[in-house]
């Protein structure tokens, strides 16, 4: 098997009738983000909990960290972190007491443990709220303190089991802050999700999964790139009849014009975008703004899931923060 923080070969799983995992591969590099995207009842869970140790395979190999995660199950488990759905906080104690806690349990003496839960309510800015009891936390605290707790013990490599889901969008671009200042510590991550603005957000790779299948993968430019052809938009200034006759004689057919806007397909990408320009400038057209349009993830997903209406999949309406 490969040198990867986390590779699986050909998972398979089924609970009975139920076919959770039927054919899943992946491979995720050291210090990345892999993003697990599918719908509820994906396989998702089922993969993670496979790769963390917890639930074993009808067939399939894995790696985790360098360890078979069968017949290595101790290894990989001392060097992953993993945080769930479910947050396993004790509600009576405070943050601070709680990583503590954590933190002698994964053996790392009191001086250690104290300075690693200080070190992180710091890291995920809950020094305020270290002395608070966890039930007085907000969604949003319990899932940083939750990221936290697993980061206690410096894991190679982290699962996140749907970490945003059920949170407000402030709460949400707090937990990508979050994941984002992880991996620039060189964590390797896999993260699941639903949602597909995450998973363009955070992810190098992405693994499209739908009813146990692998069913697209790839980085978020490239499935989007294997789905449809990116378009140059031009908007100009001002678009009377005759003018945008003249820009259909010069952009062809291809070119769909809406109000102010042109579009053409760009099959040579950037290139066609400057022929575009080129064009225009050259009939004294002004042009007002120009942009190279990409299809967006969300057609990405209703095709190769073959579900048009998305069923299942959100993706909150949080604006972008490229
Ligand atoms: N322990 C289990 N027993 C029976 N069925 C299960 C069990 N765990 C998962 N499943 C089923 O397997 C499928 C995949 O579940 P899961 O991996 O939890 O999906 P996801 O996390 O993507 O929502 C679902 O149909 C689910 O009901
Ligand atoms: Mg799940």
């Amino acid at each position: 098997m490969s040198s990867a923080a986390i590779s699986a070969e050909r998972l398979a799983r089924s609970f009975g009738e139920t076919h959770a995992l039927v054919d899943v591969s992946l491979e995720v590099p050291s210090s990345s983000v892999c993003a697990l995207l599918g719908r509820n009842g994906a396989g998702k869970t089922t993969a993670v909990r496979i790769l963390t140790t917890l639930l074993s395979v009808d067939s399939g190999r894995a790696q985790v960290a360098g360890f078979d995660v069968f017949s290595q199950a101790d290894k990989v488990r001392a060097r992953i972190g993993v945080t769930g759905q479910t947050a396993t906080m004790d509600e009576l104690l405070t943050g601070r007491e709680n990583l503590d806690i954590i933190g002698r349990f994964c053996h790392l003496g009191a001086a250690t443990s104290r300075r690693r839960a200080d070190d992180l309510l710091r890291e995920f800015d809950l020094v305020d709220a270290r002395d608070r009891l966890v039930k007085k936390y907000s969604g949003g605290m319990r899932r940083r303190l939750d990221l936290a707790a697993s980061l206690i013990a410096e894991p190679e490599v982290l699962f996140l089991d749907e970490p945003t889901t059920g949170l407000d969008p402030i709460s949400r671009r707090e937990m990508w802050a979050a994941i984002r200042t992880l991996v620039t510590r060189g964590t390797t991550v896999l993260l699941t999700t639903q949602y597909l603005d995450e998973a363009d957000q955070l992810a190098d790779t992405i693994v499209v999964i739908d009813q146990g299948l692998v069913v697209a993968q790839g980085t978020p430019e490239q499935l989007k790139a294997s789905i449809g052809r990116p378009h140059v938009r031009v908007t100009l200034p001002d678009l009377d009849a005759s003018a945008l006759e003249r820009v259909r004689s010069v952009l062809g057919d291809q070119a769909e014009i809406h109000g102010l806007s042109v579009s053409v397909p760009a099959s040579n990408g950037l290139a066609t975008l400057s022929e575009v320009v080129a064009q225009l400038e050259l009939m004294g057209m002004p042009v007002y703004e120009v942009g190279l349009e990409h299809p967006s993830l969300d057609e990405v997903f209703s095709i190769v899931t073959g579900h048009s209406d998305g069923a299942g999949m959100t993706a909150p309406a949080t604006e972008k923060n490229g």
